[in-house]
């Protein structure tokens, strides 16, 4: 990674891009602006309720709604570690390049507004659902965990996660959303928007980072990239053992072994693509990863190939 690959010039202009889009908290969610339960909250894409054989329409919103409580909380979660991560960041930076020292705290407020959000929607959603839908956790024992490791795999992680919120949007939400609760709709279009920045800077802080390190740190950072998405994956599948108790819970009923057995393979696989496979295989992500190291993309390409694999037994 040389210096020419960082292109400095796009701070201004990311500056520019994030003081357009500028909302608050208050604005995508309160008492004026109830959740309609009435209404699935996420694109079947990227809950895959109707999927499950046998389960009626009924059931399938009220799993759409799980999941969307879920995606709040994974969301929320995920953010307590990009946090630190941009904080750190913005420190090294000193005021030489004060747009690139802007951009990045401008970044940091940002997804602690977002952690807000997220945190005012999940309690919205559990004073309106009804129902207690537990989630895995704690989110600081998560973030601890991914901060365990260096900076710039977690950094990689973070990046996977702006473009997967980019894809969710674009090719999920976008075309939904007269069908879907129109505030949960809000959020994911507000999200998306700063995120947009987010990918971009993130994009840069990978490339930065990368020009002070050898081979052998990039490889680190890609063998550590690789351990928090396994770990990661984990926590969905935990996540879903939460999700299917939760349904049972809300109708009041009890699934056979094979139901649950079969729930809980078409769950795992949807997890997988909304939250590993979409952030994995983004073009701009594996450009990103490219750029750093050939091996390091090959190994991630193994493991997407890997998870598709399971898919197919
Ligand atoms: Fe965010
Ligand atoms: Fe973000």
């Amino acid at each position: 990674m040389t210096a020419a690959t960082v292109p400095k010039h796009s701070y201004p202009a990311i500056l520019k891009d994030a003081a357009r889009v500028a909302w608050q908290v208050e604005d995508l969610i309160g008492p004026h602006r109830p959740l309609d339960f009435t209404r699935p909250f996420l694109p079947e894409a990227l809950v895959q309720a109707k999927a499950i054989p046998g389960l009626d329409a009924e059931a399938a919103r009220l799993l759409n709604q799980i999941r969307s409580n879920s995606y709040l909380h994974l969301f929320g979660l995920v953010e307590e570690f990009i946090l630190p991560l941009v904080v750190d960041h913005a420190k090294t930076l000193g005021c030489d390049d004060i747009a690139a020292t802007q951009a990045y705290l401008g970044f940091a407020t940002e997804e602690s507004k977002h952690i807000r959000l997220f945190r005012e929607f999940a309690a919205a959603f559990e004073a309106g659902f009804g129902h207690r839908c537990e989630v895995i956790g704690p989110p600081q024992a998560i973030a601890d965990f991914v901060l365990s490791h260096s900076p710039l795999g977690v950094a990689l992680v973070t990046l996977h996660i702006e473009w997967m919120t980019q894809r969710h949007f674009l090719e999920s939400v976008r075309h939904q959303q007269d069908a879907l609760d129109p505030q949960f709709c809000s959020l994911l279009k507000h999200h998306w928007q700063e995120e947009a920045q987010h990918a971009r800077l993130d994009a840069l802080m990978v490339g930065s980072m990368a020009q002070t390190m050898d081979a052998r740190g990039i490889a680190t950072a890609i063998d550590d990239y690789i351990a928090i998405i396994r770990y990661l994956y984990q926590g969905f599948k935990a996540q879903v053992q939460l999700d299917i108790a939760s349904l049972e819970r809300v109708t009041e009923r009890t699934f056979s072994a094979p139901k649950r057995n079969e729930m809980q393979r078409i769950q795992e696989r949807s997890y997988q693509n909304a939250f590993l496979i979409a952030g994995m295989t983004h073009p701009s992500f594996e450009q990103s990863v490219r750029a750093l190291s050939a091996t390091g993309y090959a190994q991630i390409a193994a493991l997407t190939h890997e998870f598709l694999s399971d898919d197919d037994q």
